[in-house]
């Protein structure tokens, strides 16, 4: 233990163990349910090759200087940002970094849990059977009818909170590591399963065709600023989710590595998503842009079709909801950390404070899809604007300032040293990454968005 770290702060089993958690946190519904459908609403190709040239050059050098912040501290995002702000002499306007943090986890995790309660909801609908003999607008009725019922979205979002809640109460390595353990191997395989199967439909080149050729002519300012969003979402940057992960990661693991391996497996994870749905989508005559209800209204025709597909539709969402669980808690961590760490709370009372929040937040979403559907502010639902506002604008401003931070503010010799990496090619080249590429991107992507540019 070192002299900064805090005596309360767990600490990973391993580097496979952080390996497992990050992952964890990164691949969730952000890959197979949000990254199809925003792709469709954005028209395919051209959209997807900004998303990965943002995940190269924005993504992956903020995720290494994010676990490079929490590392060096060994403590929650807040005091990890007011310790090395305070150690560069910096001004201490960069406290609040780590509490922006804490605040888009919430606002995040607020809706994550709902669309988290669509999926387990669907559980219970592959288990009783209801995929089959369905054709594509009975399948679309059967969506519609979840989601236009309060009640059963309060249930379902209220299922998913008590399982965050009880999960992170128990701790990052008991709660956390075993979750994750099988459960993203096997998802993996299954969506391998289904990108077969939706080379059986017909329409699998035609499918391929929409998510691989670029027609740059469909990408307007607002699709290129919700390329970068997602990549800030879907790797979990931004908002701490990874500087706590970070802290509890043992000094001799290298950074770089790590990151790399678990950004790839993100990415492909994604990109089998969109290989799996929009086959499916081109082959029963749907609409790619059909919105945050594409997943659920494409995969269970596959489902309803297949042989084995009881078994394998309820194996998918089971798989779906945990892949969506590794990835909520680390949504609350940074808070839970924070107030395990300076209010005197237990993990347990943390926990039902902070998921307390998030559950009551969370009815905003609920209403934004029956109730109050016709209720806008700025032309957008409540959960359309939580969603704008976290992954297009929170998360971004927050990789911003931790690029800034880890790039122009903290020591070169520090960064040197946390990286474990001094001096060398890579160094340098992330070092232009941090310093250049990325700010400058994030800040383009704006002035564009806003008509400056
Ligand atoms: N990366 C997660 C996903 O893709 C969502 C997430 C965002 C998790 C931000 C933590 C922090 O589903």
């Amino acid at each position: 233990m070192t002299g900064t770290e805090k005596s309360d702060h767990g600490q990973w089993s391993s580097r496979f163990a952080f390996i497992l958690a990050a992952t964890g946190s990164a691949v969730g519904l952000g890959n197979i349910w949000k990254f199809p459908y925003i792709t469709g609403e954005n028209g395919g190709g051209a959209f997807v090759i900004v998303y990965l040239l943002c995940v190269l050059l924005i993504g992956i050098p903020i995720m290494m200087a994010e676990t490079m912040l929490g590392r060096r501290t060994r403590q929650n995002p807040i005091d990890t940002m007011i310790t090395l702000s305070d150690e560069a002499g910096a001004d201490k306007n960069w406290h609040y970094l780590g509490w922006m943090g804490v605040i888009a986890g919430f606002l995040i995790l607020s809706y994550y849990s709902v669309i988290a309660g669509w999926a387990s909801a669907y559980v219970l609908k592959a288990f009783t059977g209801s995929f089959f003999a369905a054709d594509a607008s009975e399948i679309k009725g059967l969506f519609d009818g979840l989601i236009a019922s309060p009640i059963q979205l309060i249930f379902w979002h209220s299922l998913f909170m008590l399982a965050t809640m009880s999960v992170v109460a128990r701790g990052v390595k008991t709660g956390i590591e075993k979750a994750v353990r099988f459960l993203m191997p096997s998802l993996f395989v299954m969506l391998i399963l289904l990108v077969a199967y939706a080379m059986t439909t017909g329409s699998y080149d035609q499918g391929l065709k929409f998510l691989f050729t670029p027609d740059f002519s469909k990408l307007t300012g607002d699709s290129v600023l919700t390329a970068m969003g997602h990549a800030f979402f879907t790797l979990s940057i931004g908002m701490g989710a990874i500087m706590v992960y970070g802290s509890y990661l043992p000094k001799d693991v290298s950074i770089s590595k790590t990151v790399f391996l678990i950004a790839g497996t993100d990415t492909v994870v994604a990109l089998l998503a969109g290989m799996a749905i929009f086959p499916i989508v081109f082959a029963s005559g749907l609409e790619p842009a059909a919105g945050p209800g594409l997943i659920f209204q494409t995969l269970p025709i596959a489902f309803g079709n297949m042989t084995g597909g009881w078994l394998f539709g309820i194996l998918f969402f089971v798989m779906l909801v945990f892949a969506a669980l590794s990835s909520s808690i680390s949504l609350i961590e940074p808070a839970v950390a924070w107030l395990v760490e300076n209010k005197g709370m237990n993990r347990k009372q943390a926990c039902i404070w902070s998921g307390s929040i998030t559950w009551l937040l969370g009815f905003g979403t609920i209403f934004s899809f029956n109730i109050w559907s016709g209720f806008k502010i700025f032309d957008r639902t409540i959960f359309q604007l939580l969603d704008y506002l976290t992954a297009n604008l929170l998360l971004p401003i927050g990789g911003f300032c931790i690029a800034v931070f880890a790039g122009w503010i903290m020591k070169r010799q520090h960064s040197e040293h946390e990286l474990g990496m001094p001096n060398t090619l890579s160094y340098q080249v992330w070092k232009v990454l941090i310093c250049y590429v990325a700010p400058a991107a994030v800040f383009l992507v704006f002035l564009h968005v806003v008509g400056v540019l």
